[in-house]
């Protein structure tokens, strides 16, 4: 007779016959990083995440080291927004500065991926930039992105990944790369992203919302499968390494579609606002949340994630949510 409930009888029979497994090697940590000296300042709508000033980012990354972490991807913000965004190259920002610190202590033990974007640089909070009558203009922005990139890369991140959702960004940082002896390093592309209410904790931290308008001329529109999948097409043709679906755990339909179309790496981004949801459920009691992270996270395995950048890595290692 068959009885499913055969390989269900003892914990190490379900081990045995797990199909997805979440494991630390896959997890992706996003560090923060804000201007300044001996910085480190909770962000309130994210407990237990921090923006730390780059001279404290050695020992941050040391303290995930030492819990199995090793994959971090970085985020800044300029002492002071600029009308274009261009301070997002700047060779002593935060985040080139935070990454050949970081390279120059843990070398190759670590995986060091650079969000490329403008937003969080450009007095506007868009992720491009934007002519007299407030619209983003796409060709425009790409060189602005390119030289982001190539000074990340050239301060030694190992993946550059752009956030822009500009169109044809891919191949235009993947050529620049190249052209400047820099084509070791990676793009992880934002391939599929939509414009989500989920980033909301995400742009206090960035101090990144738009002023005005919003980001559905360049983000995916919620209702679109199809479309992802044709992004990520069109991005491996462009040359990335890798592709990202964002957020994660209302588009796990993307993920799946996404998995089927592409043999490229696939990493699933737990936003923002994923977190918050989860520690304020958690804070007032209403959930357990280390079965719920790991429960989170082993749904965006499932869907077909190769790797997920979640919020709650450091945590679930802490506390043995995951080994
Ligand atoms: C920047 C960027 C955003 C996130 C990653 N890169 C915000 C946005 O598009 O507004 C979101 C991260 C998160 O919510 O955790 N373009």
């Amino acid at each position: 007779m068959i009885r499913p409930r055969r390989l269900r009888r003892s914990a190490a029979i379900r081990d045995l016959f797990a199909e997805t497994s979440v494991s630390p090697a896959r997890l992706v940590v996003p560090l923060f990083l804000t201007p300044g000296q001996g910085l480190s300042e909770e962000v309130t709508s994210m407990p237990g995440i921090f923006r730390n000033s780059p001279d404290r980012i050695v020992s941050v990354v040391q303290e995930h080291v030492d819990l199995g972490l090793k994959a971090f991807l970085l985020f800044g913000a300029p002492a002071k927004k600029d009308p274009l965004g261009r301070s997002a190259a700047d060779l002593d920002g935060v985040v080139p500065t935070a990454i050949r610190l970081l390279r120059e202590t843990f070398d190759e033990d670590i995986v060091l991926l650079a969000d490329v974007c403008l937003c969080a640089y450009a007095e506007h909070g868009h992720c491009g930039v934007m002519d007299g009558s407030g619209k983003v203009q796409n060709d425009a922005t790409l060189p602005l992105l390119v030289d982001a990139a190539t000074t990340y890369a050239a301060a030694g991140a190992d993946f550059v990944a752009p956030s822009d959702m500009m169109d044809r960004r891919v191949a235009t940082i993947r050529e620049a790369l190249d052209a400047k002896d820099l084509g070791d390093v990676g793009i992880l592309s934002y391939a599929a992203k939509y414009m989500s209410a989920f980033y909301g904790p995400f742009r206090e931290v960035a101090q990144s919302a738009p002023k005005i308008g919003d980001r559905s001329t360049y983000q995916m529109d919620v209702r679109n499968v199809r479309e992802a999948v044709k992004e990520i097409l069109l991005d491996e043709k462009e040359g990335a390494d890798a592709v990202m679906v964002k957020p994660a755990l209302a588009y796990l339909d993307v993920l799946a579609a996404a998995r089927r179309a592409t043999a490229l790496p696939l990493a699933a981004y737990n936003v923002s606002g994923e977190y918050a949801m989860v520690k304020a459920a958690a804070a007032a009691g209403y959930l357990d949340e280390g079965r719920i992270v790991v429960e989170i996270l082993t749904a965006v395995f499932r869907a077909g994630a190769d790797l997920a950048i979640t919020y709650h890595a450091r945590e679930a290692m802490e506390r043995g949510w995951i080994a």
